[in-house]
């Protein structure tokens, strides 16, 4: 499981990032290990406590949680990557803090950025026979049609999708409202509720496809979670 947002510096003082708690991510690594999984959780930066049982690995920018998603994602199950991992970084990292005095002499500063790797498009294109794959995604609009095309383009089995800027969803809400799609297009609403009930009715969606996969050849024997 990935949770939490990733920090992409431009000096030692300074980074882009996003509003992401990692409230999502956690709730569903503690779901998980109520239900007897094997959990590791890849965060990025984040205040909250760690669910007992729960491998911990801290990351703080996009390529380490890539590097660390990828170093995980052969040897499990379950791929739940709640992360709101950010999609640029700035092309420059000064070694030292840039100085206000040197900016240029309209005081704006100019940042280039550059992509970060897709995570869950690279774990997708390695998705092995009977692993579960289950991303996320927060709009602002165009819901359906957006999860629709990240399901398809990323190989997953089940995208959650979320609408940002509005009242109790998405980034530091403590509840959430999702459309959830599965492969075949198969749709569930999920309406408000707090991220911890909501944890439980995404992994009682993931659940019977986890089960469908144990039973496919080459696929797994074992029972871990990463999200
Ligand atoms: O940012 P986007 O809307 O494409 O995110 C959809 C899903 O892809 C989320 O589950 C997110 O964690 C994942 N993602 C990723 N690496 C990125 C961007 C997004 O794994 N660089």
């Amino acid at each position: 499981m990935t949770a939490g947002p990733t920090r992409e510096p431009f000096d030692p003082a300074r980074f882009i990032s996003n509003p992401s708690t990692g409230r999502m991510g956690f709730a569903l690594a503690a779901e998980a290990i109520r239900r007897g999984g094997e959990v590791t959780l890849i965060c990025g930066p984040t205040h909250l406590e760690t669910p007992p049982g729960v491998h911990l690995v801290r990351v703080s920018t996009a390529d380490e949680m890539f590097r660390a998603a990828l170093n995980q994602a052969p040897g499990v199950d379950l791929v739940l990557k709640a992360a709101a991992v950010a999609d640029y970084r700035p092309e420059v990292r000064s070694p030292g803090k840039i100085k206000k005095d040197v900016l240029l002499a309209d005081r704006a500063i100019l940042l280039r950025l550059l992509p970060t790797p897709d995570i869950l498009e690279e774990i997708g294109r390695r998705k092995k026979p009977g692993q579960v794959l289950v991303g996320f995604a927060a709009e602002t609009g165009d819901l359906e049609a957006n999860a629709l095309r990240k399901l398809l383009k990323k190989n997953l089995d089940l995208i959650v999708a979320n609408r940002i800027g509005q009242e109790g969803e998405g980034f530091e809400a403590d509840t959430n409202r999702a459309l959830v799609i599965d492969r075949h297009g198969k749709k569930t609403d999920l309406p408000l509720m707090p991220k911890e009930a909501m944890a439980a009715a995404i992994l009682d969606l993931a659940e019977p496809l986890l089960a469908a996969g144990a039973g496919q050849p080459g696929g797994r024997s074992t029972r871990r979670t990463a999200s």
